[in-house]
């Protein structure tokens, strides 16, 4: 194993980014070395006739780190569609080993590197790989981002079901809250998560009304179990 976490999610949407960079930015403050990669991204625009990473982008500066955006992000693309497609009709391979090769300069550089993933875990990657290989190639453990309100059990217990089908550890949950709503099945899903997922409830992200960096760092630190994160994250060096 080497030292990194994949932010998984059960869809797109679900606060992966978010997630990733506030745990960034709050091991950051801590005195932490992180280092931050989105391998895949779709949907980025243009600008100045060069497409603009934004997940990177965002995941760079929560981190305070000055890797090169290739490493970070060594495959963008502007339509927003999953991976393997995106990347086929921009006319571009994905190849896991470039991926592999950035991620192990990055790894070699900081202590602990957040991985942030693309959509869901079955998300095709190229060809017939999917997201989740993309976890087991750089062997790393998933943190799984998920919604809190209805449905949401489902698709957690599906992200689950599918990791442990394929040994990919899971280090837990975050309940993320991406709406205001808070009907009965926000205020009851994270218990049946506990109850029905049997994995660790890592937190529950509420709902920020324009969250900005300080917010997104702020709700991590308060709401997230990150001591429990990076103690079973492997060989992070974090104080
Ligand atoms: N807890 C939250 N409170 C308010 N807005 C949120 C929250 N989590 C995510 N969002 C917003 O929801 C959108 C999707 O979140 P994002 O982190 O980009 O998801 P993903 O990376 O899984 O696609 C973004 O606009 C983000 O700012
Ligand atoms: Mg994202």
């Amino acid at each position: 194993m080497t030292n990194g976490i994949f932010i998984a999610g059960t869809d797109t949407g679900v606060g992966k980014t978010l997630v990733a960079g506030g745990m960034a930015a709050a091991l950051r403050k801590r005195g932490a070395d992180v280092g931050v990669m989105k391998p895949v991204e779709s949907g980025c625009p243009k600008e100045g006739g060069r497409l603009v990473a934004q997940d990177a982008l965002f995941l760079k500066e929560m981190a305070q780190c000055r890797d090169e955006m290739d490493l970070i992000n060594p495959y963008a693309f502007e339509e927003a569609l999953t991976p393997a497609l995106a990347a086929e009709r921009a006319g571009v391979a994905i190849d896991t080993a470039r991926i592999s090769s950035a991620f192990q300069i990055l790894a070699g550089r900081h202590g602990l590197v957040i991985v942030e993933g693309a959509g869901g875990l079955l998300s095709p990657l190229w060809k017939e790989l999917v997201v989740a290989d993309l976890a087991k190639k750089l062997r790393l453990p998933l943190v799984i981002v998920t919604r809190g309100s209805l449905g949401t059990i489902n698709h957690t217990l599906l992200a689950l079901y599918y990791a442990r089908k394929e040994r990919i550890p899971v280090l837990g949950l975050v309940v993320n809250r991406t709406a205001p709503a808070c009907g009965l099945a926000e205020a009851l899903n994270a218990e049946a998560l506990r109850r029905w997922a049997k994995a660790p409830l890592l937190g529950l992200i509420p709902y920020m009304e324009r969250p900005d960096s300080t917010m997104i760092r702020q709700a991590v630190e308060q709401h997230l179990d990150l001591t429990s994160i990076v103690e079973n994250a492997p060989k992070p060096k974090c104080p």
